[in-house]
């Protein structure tokens, strides 16, 4: 079915470690088995599939392979793609079960400490993890994981197998709606080893929960349950002698299972009734019996007595009395029989045996409660089961011979379904096969359980029979018989050489998985598991109401016999196959690796020779391994795996993964999907007797042709790897290329649109600044509106501007101001006196005295010539000096007869004599009260301001002048005239020094002279080319002057 799809998975991965799965090993023998499993397991690689079957091998240290990142890499994924593994396993039998829609079971089998417990939880957790879920169904989950921690409590136990042996078998469904939600859940129980709770062997310890009561329980419940912290002081603790035990945390375990019996809904009132049970159980232990003088039992108000009474709320006396007599009803009357010591031991041990034996049912049942989904949609279930595995110990007892045949079951039901599920298969196919020699154990089966004939119905009849019925006559029956059965052994019926190895009380069975070799002794008592009735009675009336509902449905029909408890397990068994044989199976296989529960590795004793043995025994004891190997039926199993074909693959499946290897079937097949694959392997030259066509699957007959085939494949697979490589880079890079060229033209046309934006946004600003630039300027007339507001303003601003920059620079500079806009004809002509006035300040400001002296006397001379003489304009811009003559130049002679009057001013000039006009080159010397020509050192003539009357010049650009004297003065030689280079300054002068101002006249045409007294001529003025002066004609001066240029 399954086991197909693993394989190729396994076929590439072959290369790592061993083989993953045995079914492709080339040989089949045990010693090639055996060595792949050692070659795994040494790297620490536990499982190995046998075709879908797991084999796992306890590896007693932690792996850290049942991460979270484990199970989702095992989520979903193929049975082959991955290294095998318990996750791959569940993960498959969930998904077919989801695909299918149908029921599955997984069967962990495996001896006692080979991790059958161990492997059921992984699966559990598997499935809480990977499942989908809610948070409703998180609490059904968590039951679902805690039910563990409470079973295992109350069912495990320490023994010389296993630190934590379940000493019952458990059978549990988990239950999934059709979306593959873990919906609810369903225990079913087997046979719980109750004898423990009364007697250990030497090394092994009673139930945990005891244990971690004693050890874990709080102060005030001890007290409340009369107990001690000790578990020294308790008959049933003490008999193995190994109460504490390193592996086992006591203390800490106690926490989890009262954390876990709240998780399974077991409210506080249950939890006292039950840790009641546990403590009345111990409590009981430790009753004792005295013996009267007839060797009845005695019971003498005896402490721990009073506390079971207390704890299981039964009357005390009653309770002693059941426990010492035996109630014998004849007819009507009831009759009380004394036990001996040993049947009041015998009584108490069975009241504590059935006592907890009930309780364990109970606390299925109420685990069952709350797993349990009361919606009646339809589910499918996964079954889990963990049963004990095949137990050999140097004394095996009737719970042995019930766990063994258990085992011999669960092999017949192996054999049938993997038979079966093969055989049809070829069938299905229509293909031939041979089928394969292998052991049936069903007449071992037979030999346990028919009726009538079996040991069960034999050890039943005895049981049942009146009469003195023993352990011994049993076997003689037995002996009877089973005489010559095969695989049926008694002292008195070996031979020689076996006899040697069995002690008279015992039998022997040859089981499928090895000889067992059973004592008699107890196997009456045990089967008919009495209980006195008058016990039996005492505890329905119990206050404590788990005890009262146990004890209350334990035979609900009291007038017949109970069934003895092999029947009852044998019809539990039978049970179980319907159910099971109603499923899809899975196989988990585990096996121990050595007895001593060993990890693998030891690597400090490997070079100590003494040692040594520990080394072995301590890693992959082979021997061991090879005897499970054998018994749980692995070659066999391996060879009808391999029996036809070791290979089926659907033809769809085989073409699509192979098709690559035919250039007819690659890259696709159009035709019929098996035509494909004969078209395939025609090209891959598979030869006739290697494979055979089913109707939907190829059969291919021996897995070194797969190997070839997929080895081909492999190859292929590199060279295909590298060509699509090639062609997807290609591609990618082409898809890159077109990216980024998609994405360059994306962001051109982006930034175009934003530009475009941007433009558009500056455009509609522009034409409405425009029009309203447009607006304003139509209105600019107007008083301020809204219209023109800015307008004007920006006129305004612009002009200000504009003006800041054109400002005139000099106070004479009149010509410059900018014109202003008509808004701001006022505001600018306020401004442009402003401006002047500041420029005149700081003119002002700027004018030292001496030039300020000086301008008044331009100024003067302004008020004298400006607009009268056309020299006047060139003059202005000349400044005036103190003096044209120092004194230096002066004649010393001269100087001397003026220097007391005080020299204020000199100029040279040229004199024009009265006489012929001729002229002379004189220096003019104005000083305080007179104005003196002088020659050299002669005073030509000195001319008294008071008697110069008045001065003359012309209007033109000449330098003539004439002083007009007072000819009162004889002295005086008539007016003077004269000629001065800088006439403006000297006659600025003497106006000032003279007070003379007023006297200074500027004449047109001509000036009339006095030459002497009575005698006149005259000075006449013309213009010319070039300046000339002369005598003229008529007897006057003529003087041409050039015409002044016009500015
Ligand atoms: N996968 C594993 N990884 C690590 N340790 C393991 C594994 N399986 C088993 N063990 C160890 O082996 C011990 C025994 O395993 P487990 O209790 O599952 O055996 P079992 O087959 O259920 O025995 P029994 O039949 O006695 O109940 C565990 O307590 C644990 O220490
Ligand atoms: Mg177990």
């Amino acid at each position: 079915m399954q086991g197909q799809l693993d394989m190729e998975g396994a076929l590439t991965a072959r290369d790592r470690v061993g083989i993953q799965d045995f079914v492709l090993l080339d040989e089949t023998t045990e010693a090639a088995f055996l060595s792949n499993l050692n070659k795994r397991f040494s790297k620490d690689l536990i499982y190995t599939y046998i075709g879908t079957l797991l084999v796992s091998v306890n590896p007693y240290k932690e792996l850290d392979v049942y991460n979270n990142k484990q199970m989702d890499l095992y989520m979903g994924v193929n049975f082959f793609e991955l290294p095998p593994h318990i996750y791959a396993l569940a993960d498959n039998a969930y998904h077919t079960m989801l695909a299918e829609f149908n029921n599955h079971f997984i069967l962990i089998s495996g001896e006692s400490g080979a991790g059958k417990t161990e492997a059921s939880k992984k699966i559990l957790q598997y499935y809480a993890v990977s499942c989908p879920s809610t948070a409703l169904l998180n609490t059904v989950r968590d039951k679902m994981l805690m039910s563990n921690p409470v079973l295992e409590a109350f069912g495990n136990a320490k023994t010389l197998k296993n630190d934590n042996s379940s000493r019952f078998g458990k059978y549990m469904d988990i239950q999934f709606d059709s979306e593959g939600e873990a919906v609810g859940g369903h225990i079913l129980n087997y046979l719980l080893e109750k004898s423990r709770v009364v007697h250990q062997n030497h090394g092994e310890r009673n139930f945990h929960i005891f244990y971690q009561l004693v050890q874990g329980g709080e102060e005030d419940l001890l007290h409340q349950l009369g107990l001690e912290r000790d578990c020294q002081h308790y008959n049933y603790l003490t008999q193995g002698e190994c109460a504490i035990v390193a592996s086992i945390n006591d203390k800490d375990e106690w926490k989890t299972v009262k954390n876990a019996l709240q998780v399974v809904n077991i409210d506080e009132i249950n939890t006292n009734h039950l840790f009641g049970i546990v403590a009345s159980v111990l409590h009981l232990g430790n009753v004792q019996f005295d013996s009267d003088s007839k060797g009845h039992a005695l019971m003498n108000n005896n402490p721990e007595l009073r506390w079971v009474s207390n704890l299981l709320g039964v009357d005390a006396h009653t309770l002693q009395e059941g426990l010492t007599y035996r109630k014998i009803e004849a007819q009507k009357d009831q009759v009380l029989s004394p036990f001996t010591i040993d049947h009041a031991i015998y009584a108490r041990d069975a009241l504590a045996k059935a006592m907890y034996g009930q309780t364990f049912t109970w606390l299925v049942n109420r685990i069952n409660e709350s797993m349990e989904n009361k919606d009646s949609s339809r589910k499918t279930v996964i079954g889990l089961l963990d049963i004990y595995g095949f137990e050999v110990f140097y004394v095996n007892s009737f719970e042995q011979f019930c766990i063994n045949y258990c085992n011999e079951k669960l092999q017949q039901l192996f054999i049938q379904l993997t038979l079966k599920s093969e055989q049809e298969e070829y069938e299905a196919e229509d293909i031939e096969w041979e089928p394969v020699q292998f052991f049936n154990n069903k007449i071992i089966c037979d030999l346990v359980e028919e009726k009538h004939r079996g040991i069960i119905s034999i050890l039943d009849e005895e049981c049942l029979r009146p009469g003195d019925a023993t352990d011994l006559t049993f076997l003689e029956r037995l002996e009877d018989k089973m005489g010559n059965h095969p695989h049926f052994v008694t002292h008195k019926l070996a031979d020689k050489m076996t006899r040697k190895t069995l002690e008279r009380g015992d039998f022997r069975l040859l089981h499928y998985a090895g000889e067992v070799t059973y004592c008699v002794v107890g196997f009456l008592d045990k089967n008919n598991d009495l209980l006195y009735r008058n016990i039996k009675d005492l505890m329905c009336q119990s206050k404590n109401a788990i005890v009262r509902e146990c004890f209350s449905t334990m035979d609900p029909d009291n007038r017949r016999r109970p069934e003895t408890v092999a029947t009852q397990f044998k019809s539990s068994l039978l049970k179980l196959t319907e159910i099971l044989m109603a499923k899809e199976a899975w196989y988990i296989r585990c096996l121990k690796s050595n007895e001593s529960k060993q990890p693998g590795t030891m690597k400090l004793f490997e070079f100590d020779p003494c040692l040594a043995h520990i080394l072995l025994t301590g890693q992959f004891d082979e021997a061991l391994i090879r005897h499970q190997v054998k018994y749980l039926g692995l070659m066999e199993h391996l060879r009808v795996r391999r029996a036809g074909f070791a290979y089926r693959r659907k033809y769809e499946d085989f073409l699509k993964r192979y098709k690559p290897l035919c250039p007819a079937t690659w890259p696709h097949w159009r035709g019929v999907p098996a035509d494909g694959v004969e078209v395939l392997i025609q090209h891959l030259g598979y030869l006739p007797n290697e494979y055979k066509m089913g109707r939907t699957k190829i059969f291919i007959r021996h897995p070194r042709t797969l190997y070839a085939t997929e080895d081909a494949y492999e190859r292929c697979k590199h060279e295909l790897a590298t060509r699509l490589q090639a062609k997807y880079k290609g591609y990618k890079a082409k898809g890159e290329f077109r990216k980024q060229k998609e994405a360059a033209t994306k962001i051109e046309t982006c930034w175009r649109g934003v530009q475009a934006r941007k433009e558009r946004e500056k455009r509609a600003w522009a034409v409405k600044v425009i029009k309203q630039f447009i607006k304003g300027y139509m209105t600019r007339g107007q008083a301020k509106i809204t219209d023109n507001s800015e307008y004007l303003a920006f006129v305004r601003q612009n002009y200000l501007n504009r003006l800041k920059d054109n400002l005139p620079k000099t106070v004479l500079d009149k010509t410059t101001w900018l014109s202003p806009p008509s808004v701001l004809t006022e505001a600018s002509e306020i401004l442009r006196k402003l401006h002047y006035r500041l420029m005149v300040r700081k003119y002002v400001r700027g004018i030292s005295t001496q030039r300020k002296a000086q301008l008044q006397m331009k100024l003067i001379t302004s008020s004298l010539f400006k607009g009268k003489k056309d020299s006047y304009p060139q003059s202005v811009a000349q400044p005036f000096v103190d003096s044209r003559i120092s004194e230096q130049d002066i004649n010393p002679r001269a100087l001397q007869m003026i220097r007391n009057e005080h020299i204020k001013y000199g100029v040279p000039v040229v004199k024009y004599n009265r006489n012929g006009f001729k002229p002379r080159p004189r220096q003019l010397i104005l000083t305080q009260a007179a104005a003196y020509v002088i020659d050299e050192a002669k005073i030509k003539q000195r001319v008294l301001y008071a008697f110069l009357k008045g001065i003359s010049v012309s209007n033109l650009t000449d330098g003539m002048v004439v002083f007009h004297i007072t000819c009162e003065d004889p002295k005086q030689k008539g007016d003077l005239v004269m000629q001065c280079d800088h006439l403006f300054e000297f006659l600025t002068k003497l106006g000032v020094i003279a007070n003379k101002q007023n006297v200074i006249k500027v004449v047109q045409g001509s000036i009339k002279i006095e030459i002497q007294a009575g005698k006149e001529s005259a000075v006449d003025f013309g213009t010319g080319q070039e300046p000339m002066v002369y005598k003229a004609k008529n007897g006057h001066l003529m003087v041409v002057a050039t015409r002044a240029r016009t500015r």
